[in-house]
């Protein structure tokens, strides 16, 4: 366990990050939490944490100024969002390129122990994902290059960065692969949602205005592996705690198409089977995509523990009871 530590996390506003500032406070860290955000929009706020909001950290500037004295940093910090936000914004998503440099410089320069980069599943050849069901893919199918356009290619970049200033500075760092991640706290409007919190919303919404039918992206018959935030920042920790500094999938081995989804988000919500209006036009992202979790499982011994249905029902609730607040929009803010 990670304790009495300064640790400087970015991107602490938002849905990952905000998690992992938790964490690591109930741990017994000091916490140095940035996000570009204003105030208002972070997703969670603790108020012992030392929090920097509407901080952007592409400027080097506050890099330098953030990362003095501190022991570790976590960067979670990108432009992004699910399928409709990254296939629409590939310049903004390339940009977050200027994030990781200039952590890593910063670190560089100061005494930081260890670094942590949150790369994506996008950083995979695309290639290798254009059939529904497809084998997990194993840290090895990021070669060769062919990954997500705009925001897969930053991803790649910048771990290839990492591991060169490793190799040529000694700095320590670690590297996650995230698979979907999803769970209380994330968007789940506004056009950076991912799937899973989209869905729960639309079910959510079809529940309460009485309608029969949802839009789905896609004909359904897409996959992925999808993994609950509580499982992310517990693999992220132990990840980052131990030896290996090569990238590291961290994911689940649930693969399920969106449409055997959405069944499971109709079960959770008591809903008789909507009608499935499949919006072709829609991004759609690769076919399939899951996560081979052989490498996670060898040099950490660890595997996720919350299976799809339970976490998507924790999200749900969340989502429905954020649905139900609307107006006041406090929920959304824990303070502690
Ligand atoms: N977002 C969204 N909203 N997706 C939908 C919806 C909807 O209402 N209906 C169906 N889908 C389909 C999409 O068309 C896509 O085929 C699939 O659900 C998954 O979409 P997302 O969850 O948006 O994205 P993703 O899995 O392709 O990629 C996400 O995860 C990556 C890591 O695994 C993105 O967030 C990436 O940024 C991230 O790197």
């Amino acid at each position: 366990m990670i304790k009495n530590k300064k640790i400087l996390i970015v991107g602490a506003g938002g849905f990952i990050g905000g998690h992992l500032v938790k964490r690591l406070l109930d741990d017994g860290n000091y916490i140095v939490a940035t996000d570009i955000k204003p105030r208002e929009y972070w997703f969670q706020e603790f108020e012992k944490a030392e929090n920097h909001f509407s901080m952007d950290m592409k400027d080097i500037g506050n890099c330098r100024k953030v990362a003095k004295n501190i022991d570790y940093v976590f960067n979670m910090a990108c432009n992004m969002g699910g399928m409709g936000f990254i296939e629409n914004n590939k310049a903004e998503c390339m940009q977050s390129v200027l994030i990781n440099t200039n952590l890593l410089i910063s670190c560089k320069e100061t005494s930081v122990e260890r670094y942590f980069f949150s790369s994506s599943a996008c950083a995979y050849n695309k290639t290798k994902q254009q059939n529904v069901f497809i084998e997990g893919l194993r840290e090895t199918d990021a070669y060769p290059a062919d990954p997500e356009d705009g925001y897969g290619w930053e991803k790649l970049f910048s771990e290839r960065m990492c591991r060169h200033f490793m190799e040529d500075y000694g700095l320590q760092v670690r590297v996650a692969r995230y698979h979907n991640i999803y769970g209380p706290f994330g968007t789940y409007d506004g056009g950076r949602e991912k799937a899973p919190a989209a869905l729960c919303r639309k079910i959510i919404k079809a529940k309460k205005n009485n309608k029969n039918e949802i839009e789905v992206w896609g004909d359904g018959m897409q996959t992925r592996t999808f993994l609950y935030v509580d499982d992310c920042i517990e693999g992220t920790l132990r990840l980052f705690e131990s030896d290996y500094s090569e990238p590291v999938n961290i994911g689940s081995d649930e693969q399920v198409s969106i449409n055997q989804m959405i069944e499971i988000i109709e079960g959770i919500s008591g809903v008789k089977k909507l009608n499935r209006i499949y919006q072709l036009d829609k991004p759609k992202g690769v076919r399939g995509r899951s996560s081979n979790n052989d490498l996670v499982k060898k040099i950490l011994n660890w595997s996720y523990k919350i299976k799809l249905r339970e976490g998507l029902k924790k999200t749900y609730n969340w989502i429905s009871s954020e649905i139900n607040n609307q107006g006041s929009n406090l929920s959304r803010f824990t303070k502690s």
